[in-house]
């Protein structure tokens, strides 16, 4: 058998865990507004379960929803109420094996509800960009941040209370074990950190004092829910903070947690302090964290489970057959494809499409933005229309135009579903924008999705067709086209001579001679040492990346007031350490030689030989001296699509040649093409594509009694052209 450790069960308490993969913690804030468990929750961790991970814990789950939610949907068990949905959510997981837990959290200071009179262990305002998710952030508030109060000695006592009861509903509802939540900086979190807790009562101070909560708290589950009843508790083993715990507390918690009955330990890093080692964004390799676990195990004799960045089988088969841990945990990857477990054990291992650490889905879209769980590369995730997802009966043909993102999803998704499809690319390979981000240091996992949508798109027979921009009227032979030609630069108004101006797209010239890319080789654009970046977005921070790592003086000028509002936060959290020649937590990069400069509220009014002349938003003027202007203003590419429309082809716009965005939009939207295109080619009046109509409307809109007519006809008709009924 491959992976044979992975597949081996383990006993955990007195409960048996089928295999050895956890789905850690994972809050996807998709339940009821009132906490109550739904029909996504359900559909998201059956799915889990179905996919043969052995032991699921949901993630944050209040014991208390009037003093904190993590997330405006998160679960909430603060009543009796609460147990029926609860005990179909573990049904759900049981039905295929699992076991099963559920994480009790607090939130504390880094609650999305209440937004005010916001309990923590500590009096003290909380200003993190990338607890947006937790607090309000007025668009143009001169303080960003809230207010925290500290908690009374009657509300830490009430809360033991509440824990305790939380967990007693949550074995009542029927699952196998309790997990708390005494990481990254949350109210247990907050109390047992050295760093984050001043208090100076008997909940301060010392470790004593520090693990009195959450020891009380263990204890009274104990007494409510019984010994033999699986706790497990989830902490920071290192916060990477300077002042926070590190390695000899980290120890020392576990063996306190052994003593106090624990089943077994958790073990998460970081806090909202350290984002990166929190968060772990794209740059932080498989593993980083093992090491805790290893160390952790040669001190209790209970079982650890590691977490953070784990990817392939082959390393988690590794790390389990050394010894270094007992369970290797998930928690985005199963985001990114649930069916992790069992295409390791079908040996499918390239089926897998392994997270790429984006936070772009997860993070950025649906928990900061205060809306449910995504994934930018698993449509699926969160959307549970996908499970319904069925072959065609009537295959369309379907031309694609470009082979970005958004192009390929489409291509794949219309493939699976039996249609015919013609992928359009213009240049000599697949990718679009994601082919320049291999070149960025730090984002190569971008890389690991591209590659498997590709060979996804090979093991379909997709027919592909490389370095050609295809004509209308070769697309007018098909039934419908996708217009997925993304997005491209283009320079600005400006005065003085234009023509030098170089597109970020030939900036991002792949120093390597050859790469599976470019076999023959790639012509390279020489550039000078200073160089002056013009715009924002994805385009200026991947290209400021890039040609500051080859040793490129970047000074970086946008119109915008903040630079990359719109990009990731926690990659931008790393990214303004790098420009300032440092580091992220964890994390040991060849530092930039230059620090790269970033100019808001200022755009370019001259371009001269040698140098620029910019204007800030008060109208002073200044020249620099600089090699070469790159620009990074991006807008939609939309010339075939017009002439398409024009021509009567019935045509659709996905991506970003609807509007530059990021790689969630693309997928999201390739996807969603791929899974409504029917034969019945029906276009709402706003030109939407239509698939689930009411079996009366669709039979009144195509049935042969007046005018008939054929696909291509109804598409040319929802283009807005007059056609003649088929006979
Ligand atoms: C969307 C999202 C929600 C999360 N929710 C929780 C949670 O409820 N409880 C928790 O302990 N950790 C939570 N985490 C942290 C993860 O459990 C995990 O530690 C982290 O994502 C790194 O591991 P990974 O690389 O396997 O994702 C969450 C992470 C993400 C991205
Ligand atoms: S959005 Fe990105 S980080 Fe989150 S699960 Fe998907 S691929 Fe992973």
């Amino acid at each position: 058998m491959d992976f044979p450790h992975l597949f081996s069960p383990l006993r955990m308490g007195n409960l048996e865990l089928p295999n050895r993969i956890v789905h850690v913690p994972t809050d996807i804030s998709s339940s009821h507004a009132d906490g109550e468990v739904s029909e996504r929750d359900i559909a998201h961790h059956a799915d889990i379960a179905r996919g043969g991970t052995g032991f699921i814990i949901v993630g944050a789950t209040t014991p208390d929803m009037k003093t904190g939610r993590p997330t405006v949907t998160c679960l909430v068990a603060d009543g009796d109420n609460y147990i029926p949905g609860l005990a179909r959510l573990a049904e759900s997981m049981h039905r295929y094996g699992a076991r099963c837990a559920v994480q009790l959290q607090h939130p504390g200071r880094q609650c999305a509800i209440p937004r005010y009179n916001t309990l923590g262990a500590t009096d003290r305002v909380l200003k993190l960009p990338w607890s947006a998710g937790h607090e309000i952030v007025y668009e143009n508030a001169d303080e960003k941040g809230k207010e925290i109060r500290e908690a009374s000695i009657a509300e830490i006592l009430e809360l033991v209370d509440l824990f305790s009861e939380a967990a007693w509903r949550v074995k009542q509802a029927g699952f196998d074990a309790v997990e708390l939540h005494a990481a990254h900086g949350y109210l247990l979190s907050e109390f047992m950190s050295p760093f984050l807790n001043m208090r100076t009562d008997r909940f301060g101070g010392s470790l004593e004092n520090r693990m009195r909560f959450p020891l009380a708290v263990v204890d009274s589950i104990q007494k409510k829910c019984g010994h033999s009843f699986p706790l497990l508790v989830r902490y920071s083993f290192d916060e990477w903070c300077e002042g926070g715990r590190t390695t000899e507390e980290g120890l020392e918690i576990a063996r306190q947690l052994e003593r106090a009955g624990c089943a077994a330990v958790d073990l998460s890093m970081g806090m909202q302090e350290s984002a990166g080692a929190g968060f772990d964004p794209m740059p932080y390799p498989q593993g980083w964290a093992t090491y805790a676990a290893a160390a952790v195990k040669k001190v209790v004799g209970i079982p650890v489970i590691t977490s953070h960045s784990l990817r392939d089988p082959a390393y988690c088969e590794q790390i389990l057959a050394e010894g270094q841990t007992d369970l290797v945990g998930l928690a985005r990857q199963l985001l990114a494809d649930p069916y992790w477990p069992v295409k390791a054990r079908y040996g499918k291992v390239k089926s897998i499409r392994r997270c790429i650490s984006c936070l772009g889905g997860c993070w950025q879209e649906s928990l900061m933005a205060q809306k449910e769980i995504a994934c930018s590369i698993n449509a699926a995730c969160g959307n549970p229309a996908y499970a319904q997802m069925t072959r065609t009966t009537k295959p369309v043909q379907v031309a694609v135009v470009g082979g970005g993102p958004a192009g390929m999803e489409a291509a794949r998704i219309a493939t699976e579903r039996g249609h015919l499809v013609t992928l359009f690319e213009k240049a000599g390979e697949l990718g679009g924008a994601m082919k320049y981000v291999c070149l960025v240091p730090g984002k190569e996992k971008m890389r690991w999705y591209l590659d498997w949508v590709r060979d996804q798109l090979v093991e379909l027979n997709v027919d592909i067709r490389l370095n050609h921009a295809p004509t209308v009227e070769e697309l007018g032979e098909f039934d419908v086209v996708l217009n997925a030609t993304g997005a491209r630069s283009f320079v600005p108004e400006v005065a003085g001579d234009t023509s030098r101006v170089v597109p970020f797209e030939d900036a991002m010239a792949c120093p390597k001679i050859a790469c599976d890319c470019y076999p023959g080789g790639r012509k390279l654009r020489k550039l000078g040492s200073r160089i002056l970046l013009w715009g924002d977005s994805y385009a200026a921070t991947d290209t400021a990346a890039f040609l500051a790592n080859i040793g490129k003086e970047v000074t970086i000028v946008t119109e915008n007031p903040e630079f990359a509002a719109d990009c990731e936060v926690i990659h931008m959290y790393v990214l303004w350490k790098r420009f300032a020649q440092g580091d992220a937590e964890v994390l040991e990069s060849r530092p930039y030689p230059h620090p790269v400069r970033v100019l808001t509220s200022t755009t370019v009014v001259e371009i001269r030989p040698g140098e620029v002349v910019l204007q800030d938003k008060d109208f002073v003027r200044t020249t620099l001296a600089v090699d070469d202007v790159v620009t990074c203003h991006t807008r939609p590419e939309v010339a075939l699509l017009g002439q398409l429309r024009e021509a009567g082809v019935a045509v659709l716009n996905v991506g970003d040649s609807v509007r530059p965005r990021n790689l969630y939009h693309a997928v999201k939207e390739g996807s969603a093409f791929g899974h409504e295109v029917d034969e019945h080619l029906l276009f709402n009046p706003n030109g939407a594509i239509l698939n689930d109509l009411p079996l009366d409307v669709l039979a009144q809109l195509t049935r042969e009694t007046g005018p008939s007519y054929t696909a291509r006809q109804m598409a040319a008709i929802a283009a807005g052209h007059t056609e003649e009924p088929h006979a």
